[in-house]
């Protein structure tokens, strides 16, 4: 078996999208999201309260992505035409020694049913599984969650269970469902 080390991540081009590392220039962009209480509806923090506060974000991600540690990484998706950042989506965790991936996004609620979500998506997974050899990708997301449940099963992950008690939420631990795709899956799914 390949075994992952510890590594940095490259940016990904598809079709309509860029998705990238950081930059302080982003802030706005992201403060118009991120500072959106529908789009932090299900996701496990909280609405940014000022432009600030999603620079403070940004530098976190940066520093944390210079550490190199390689566990957790965050892109930022431009939407090329725009030239904007409409979404964040990250490796939340990774095991890199089993070659386990944990994926995590948020969009623009402006930018969303528009298929954007799925190309980002399937971008990073075929970067995780074709470039960095990954076996497995896995997601964690709230029962009511429907939009996010029809995204994972629009790009073929499957529903394995309910994790009770899953997640802290904001206040509380939630109830979650864990959905995954594995590599070779993926690569009969093309
Ligand atoms: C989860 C989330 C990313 C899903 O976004 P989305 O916009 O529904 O997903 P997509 O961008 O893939 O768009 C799919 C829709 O676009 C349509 N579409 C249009 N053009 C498309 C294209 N070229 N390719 C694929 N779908 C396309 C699809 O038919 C689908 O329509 P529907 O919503 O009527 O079924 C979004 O709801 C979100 O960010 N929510 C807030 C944060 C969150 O909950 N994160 C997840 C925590 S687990």
């Amino acid at each position: 078996m390949f075994f992952n080390t510890p590594k940095m991540f490259e940016d990904l081009i598809s079709q309509r999208l860029l998705l990238r590392a950081p930059r302080y220039k982003d802030a706005e962009d992201i403060f118009e999201f991120c500072g959106d209480a529908g789009s932090c509806k299900y996701v496990d923090w909280s609405p940014h309260q000022s432009i600030a506060e999603s620079r403070n974000f940004i530098s976190y991600l940066k520093s944390r992505s210079f550490r190199g540690e390689g566990k957790s990484y965050t892109w930022f998706v431009e939407l090329m035409s725009e030239r904007k950042v409409i979404a964040t989506i990250s490796l939340v965790d990774s095991d890199y020694y089993g070659n386990i991936a944990t994926v995590g996004y948020t969009f623009s609620e402006k930018y969303q049913h528009r298929g954007f979500a799925t190309e980002a998506l399937l971008s990073l997974m075929r970067y995780l599984f074709n470039v960095k050899n990954f076996e497995r990708i896995e997601a964690k997301v709230l029962p009511e969650n429907l939009p996010s449940i029809a995204l994972l099963e629009r790009v073929g992950m499957k529903r394995e269970g309910l994790l009770r008690k899953g997640v802290f939420c904001k206040t509380c631990l939630r109830d979650v469902y864990i959905y995954s795709i594995l590599k070779d899956e993926f690569t009969r799914r093309k």
